[in-house]
């Protein structure tokens, strides 16, 4: 396999990629928008970083961030983007453009607004070989056959003369995948990529995104509003909210011990498999936080259950837990801790009594 053996003569010591208090903030006549708030992480090679927030806490502007795609007017970005130990928070498109491709790429939600409605999708999975690597047109195309086969894709020669509309939905996201794979990026950006999906094709795509990393030791940052979504798929968690990272830790950590009552509100958010409509039976109350106002203590604080004086007052920072140095969370009080547990008896006397 030639990507791995591509992949392989990149590897470099130290994290893949590495995030140092980044911000994005936006100018708008309503005031700054702090999209993004002093971010901070970092991933290994090969490895798949889930990032989950409801809709609004910052997810795709942070991807976009490190991607380099983001809007030029009013935007003022800050802090340290590492990729392969080299700066690329401040580089330019023509700088960028070299790394599209071939050291991230990035899949969307939606494919149909990213493929070429007037373009076969052969010509789309060749383009950017041709101009990446420099392929012949025919390489190009045998090249995009045998990618289609990657994605499992049935009948590769009929697809290459099909246009996107011609194939399903779950279709269209594996040739997305395709042409984000085409030139064997180190990392892979995936925005919402199964959001659009109905359950089973969504467990397909995500197999297929994780098979994909483990042949070529790419890194995945699977993008979603969905707990539930990166719950199988990811060795780490970040969980955002607000344009802040509040939680982080090995996935399974995570889920066994989450020290947020906002990723413990995400949890009890999943939509439940069983329930035939798919509906969420716990929504988070209340509404996330004005990124122009944010709230001065915890941003979490307002819609909390167990948000105490502290909390409203003076904004908890991202500490490590003492068990565990590759967990990490934002909170004054968190889940198990004293406090928490006499809110929530309290909180659940008063249930009992209403009932
Ligand atoms: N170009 C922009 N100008 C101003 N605000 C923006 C812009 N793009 C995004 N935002 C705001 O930034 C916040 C984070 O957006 P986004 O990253 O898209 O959230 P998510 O992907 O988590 O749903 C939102 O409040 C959104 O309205
Ligand atoms: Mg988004």
């Amino acid at each position: 396999m030639s990507n791995v053996t591509q992949a392989a003569t990149r590897q470099l010591d130290g994290p893949l990629l590495e995030l140092t208090d980044v911000r994005t903030h936006f100018r708008t006549p309503r005031g700054v928008v702090r999209a993004v708030d002093g971010v901070s992480f970092s991933l290994d090679r090969g490895k798949a970083l889930g990032i989950v927030g409801e809709s609004g806490s910052g997810k795709t502007i942070l991807s976009r961030s490190i991607m380099g795609l983001l809007p030029t007017g009013g935007t003022e970005r800050s802090g340290s983007i590492k990729f392969a130990g080299r700066e690329v928070g401040n580089l330019g498109r023509k700088e960028m453009r070299a790394i599209w491709g071939k050291e991230m790429a990035m899949i969307f939600q939606d494919p149909m607004t990213s493929l070429n409605p007037l373009m076969k999708i052969g010509q789309q999975i060749a383009e950017p070989l041709r101009i990446h690597l420099g392929m012949s047109r025919q390489d190009a195309m045998a090249t995009a056959r045998r990618l289609l086969q990657d994605v499992r894709i049935p009948e590769a020669d009929r697809r290459l003369e099909q246009y996107p509309h011609e194939l399903s939905g779950g279709m269209r996201q594996r040739v997305m995948i395709a042409i984000a794979m085409a030139c064997g990026p180190t990392a892979l950006f995936a925005d919402e990529p199964t959001t659009a999906l109905d359950v089973t094709v969504q467990a397909q795509i995500l197999d297929l995104l994780g098979e994909q990393r483990r042949e070529r030791n790419m890194s995945i940052v699977l993008v979603t509003h969905d707990l539930g979504v990166v719950a199988g798929h990811t060795d780490e968690i970040a969980v955002m909210y607000g344009g802040k990272l509040v939680e982080k830790a090995p996935t399974r950590r995570l889920f066994a011990a989450m020290k947020m009552p906002y990723t413990e509100a995400l949890l009890a958010s999943i939509p439940k498999m069983a329930d035939p409509s798919h509906t969420r039976l716990n929504v988070i109350p209340g509404r996330p936080p004005d990124l122009v106002h944010p709230p001065k203590g915890c941003r979490f604080a307002p819609r909390c259950p167990y948000a105490a004086e502290k909390c409203i007052a003076e904004e908890p920072p991202l500490v490590v837990t003492p068990d565990d140095p590759l967990h990490s969370f934002a909170c004054w009080y968190p889940v198990g801790s004293p406090e928490y547990i006499e809110s929530r008896a309290r909180i659940d006397a008063k249930k009992a009594e209403a009932a």
